[in-house]
């Protein structure tokens, strides 16, 4: 019997139609279109201005070795081993302190630890989307949450940002017309602080005027907030989080990640909001991720209690500052008025966003600069629909002031070469 199965064999050949296999949402899914374009910056000589990454000159190494060597030395049985789901009880209570501090006030169960702020996002569509479902954000909005959420297949609908944040009377009125078509939003998404790709932040006006509507029209926030803690200039805005506790309302969710103000390479963000919201959401986790590593958790504790956090903030604060005024007058310099060219002023954040004369097409003018050794993110990746083609997006955090320098040099060269 095991020959002939053996001879059976011959007569099949390996049919490698696997497109077929896929399932819906993932068949025609490309990738997350940055990701597609860093294959064009393995070239040393190229400076980019493309990632979203914080600058190791900041990075608290030593602190860091320390962190790990306790954890390692004190717990190195759980740490081997699987942990809770939910996350580990010393962050959740390290978080409920930081929060406070905040005016966020939350207790153990409000709160889910996630592998990144990208998990987080992901966790959030998975548990709100159905196929078609609208989501409202803003144009443009983080590309990395469009990716998430389009894997449950949603139809974002997007008005365009303004100075000071989201167009709250926009939202109403896309939110009018669809309750005519027997639709609603399923939840609305923003990044009030130094949005990314923009670096605006939204007002105090408009978050309470968010609320409003998310209460008006029974819409829940979705706050993501990895940039909060990074402001420059200006006053702190009270997150739309604590506006909604603070009017006894329980509409918002909150994503936080330590990626930016500690390390990306942690891994380690978490979701804040109401109760059994956090419990559905902790099921999905158990199903895609089980829990975030105790190692990486742990290091996280440290730095939130034992790596003296307002001073590295403060630290960061200033070291950031410098780079955003310097490529703020180089981009001055190097773009008079007459180019046409203009660019937001963030307070805050990791990132600004140029504009350019209308006929130029930055998906194509990507290509040209990388022959100038300088890259951007296009703009049009920043969209969840009916996408805008003249903007990039340009990150502060990474290269020194000199290769900011000289990357707003090429740039000009290239986009002037192009007018
Ligand atoms: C607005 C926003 N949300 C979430 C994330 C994801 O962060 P993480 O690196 O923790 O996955 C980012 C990262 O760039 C971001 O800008």
């Amino acid at each position: 019997m095991i020959l002939s199965s053996g001879l059976l064999s011959k007569f099949y050949t390996m049919n490698n139609d696997w497109y077929s296999k896929y399932s819906d949402n993932i068949k025609d899914y490309e990738g997350y279109p940055i990701g597609k374009t860093l294959k064009y910056l393995a070239d040393p000589e190229i400076i980019s201005l493309a990632g979203g990454l914080p600058s190791p000159d900041i990075f608290q190494k030593l602190e860091f070795k320390i962190a790990s060597e306790k954890s390692l030395n004190s717990d190195i049985d759980k740490i081997m081993q699987y942990s809770a789901i939910p996350g580990e009880p010393a962050l959740i209570n390290a978080i409920i302190k930081y929060l406070k501090r905040d005016n966020i006030n939350v207790t153990a169960e409000n709160i889910l630890i996630t592998t990144s702020g990208q998990q987080s996002l992901d966790i959030t569509g998975r548990l709100f989307l159905n196929p078609d479902d609208i989501v409202l954000v803003d144009r443009p909005t983080f590309a990395g949450a469009v990716v998430a959420f389009q894997m449950q297949k949603p139809k974002f609908v997007g008005i365009d940002i303004q100075e000071d944040g989201s167009n709250v009377d926009g939202f109403q009125q896309k939110i009018i017309e669809l309750q005519k078509t027997g639709q609603k939003p399923k939840f609305i998404y923003v990044v009030p602080d130094f949005q990314n790709p923009t670096g605006i932040t939204m007002s105090l006006k408009k978050r309470e005027a968010l609320l409003d509507l998310s209460y008006e029209f029974d819409i829940p926030i979705i706050e993501d907030s990895p940039y909060r803690d990074l402001r420059y200039y200006g006053e702190t805005i009270p997150a739309i989080f604590s506006l909604d506790q603070k009017r006894g309302g329980e509409n918002v969710i909150g994503l936080y990640t330590f990626s930016k103000i500690f390390c990306p390479g942690m891994r380690v963000g978490f979701n804040i909001g109401n109760k059994e919201v956090i419990e559905k959401m902790t099921y999905i986790k158990e199903g895609n991720i089980l829990n975030t590593p105790k190692y990486n958790q742990d290091i996280c504790t440290a730095f939130l209690e034992d790596m003296n956090y307002d001073n590295h903030i403060k630290k960061s604060i200033k070291y950031y500052r410098e780079k955003l005024n310097g490529f703020l007058n180089t981009l001055s310099k190097y773009f008079p008025e007459s180019t046409g060219v203009t660019w937001t002023k963030p307070e805050g954040g990791l990132f600004l966003w140029l504009t350019l004369p209308e006929k130029i097409d930055t998906d194509k003018l990507f290509f040209e600069a990388i022959k100038y050794k300088v890259a951007f993110v296009p703009g049009s990746q920043f969209f969840g629909e009916n996408h805008a083609r003249n903007n990039m997006r340009l990150n502060f955090s990474f290269c020194s002031q000199d290769q900011l320098t000289e990357a707003v040099k090429r740039l000009a060269k290239c986009i002037n070469d192009q007018l």
